[in-house]
């Protein structure tokens, strides 16, 4: 594991989109596992800057997002469909036909599971995959449960994450209940983790995840085992270590 410090939001998202682009660089037909919420957001403001100034390429890159809503249109400006568009795709040349989601849509989960499952395997799995934490040390959806979960998977969302949701909606009623992830084995799958974190309320949550006992209680922690995981914080959200 290696942690790079950064002293605000703005650095942290200019070094973790860096790493995103050496990869674009080094492998132009690379598989990026990317993520939505808050803290990625000023990361693709860096990449699409960077594609508009003639120094990225995203032709050959093929996108597996981390998750999906359940019942949510793809229309519907939260989806995080919708939110990947709005902050990255639209922006830059990825091509359409490799742009990769859940179906929030597919209320079959079973059937949409195994299906996305199958895509990330013809797709020869995932290059570099990028994470944010939820304060419950959730990585996509992946909630504090007994066991880590396997592959894609449905899930229930807990009251503290539709509670940090809510933000994104005009009411917590109108946050969906469930959830399409990959699960912790998927992501572990990945040759590379990124993961961004930013801000104090973060902080305590980091300290349990990477300098605490690995459990599936706090799903982040798995990432302590991986081979090549990478943390990128600021200086609030690391204040504790
Ligand atoms: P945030 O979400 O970036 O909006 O804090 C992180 C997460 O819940 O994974």
């Amino acid at each position: 594991m290696r942690i790079v410090r950064t002293k605000d939001y703005e650095e942290m998202s200019r070094k973790a989109a860096a790493i995103i682009s050496a990869q674009v660089v080094i492998k132009p037909d690379c598989v990026l596992g990317l993520a939505t919420g808050g803290t990625p957001v000023g990361i693709y403001k860096n990449l699409v800057n960077w594609y508009k100034g003639g120094d990225l390429d995203f032709s050959e890159v093929t996108s597996v997002n981390l998750d999906e809503y359940r019942g949510l249109p793809r229309e519907h400006k939260e989806s995080y469909w919708s939110f990947m568009h709005r902050n990255l795709f639209d922006h830059v040349n990825i091509k359409p036909e490799h742009i990769n989601l859940p179906d929030g849509m597919n209320m079959d989960a079973d059937a949409e599971c195994a299906r996305y499952d199958k895509v990330i395997e013809s797709v020869g799995g995932i290059d570099l995959q990028l994470l944010g934490i939820g304060h419950d040390g959730h990585i996509g959806f992946n909630e504090p449960s007994n066991a880590f979960d396997l592959g894609t998977h449905c899930v229930k969302l807990t009251d503290e994450t539709i509670d940090a949701n809510q933000r994104f909606f005009n009411n917590r009623d109108e946050v969906p209940r469930e959830a399409y992830t990959m699960g912790t084995r998927t992501i572990m799958q990945a040759r590379k983790v990124l993961m961004v974190v930013s801000g104090k309320d973060k902080a305590e949550i980091i300290k349990k995840a990477f300098f605490g006992p690995v459990t599936p209680e706090v799903p982040a922690s798995i990432l302590q085992m991986h081979p090549d995981f990478t943390l990128v914080a600021d200086e609030d959200a690391l204040s504790l270590l």
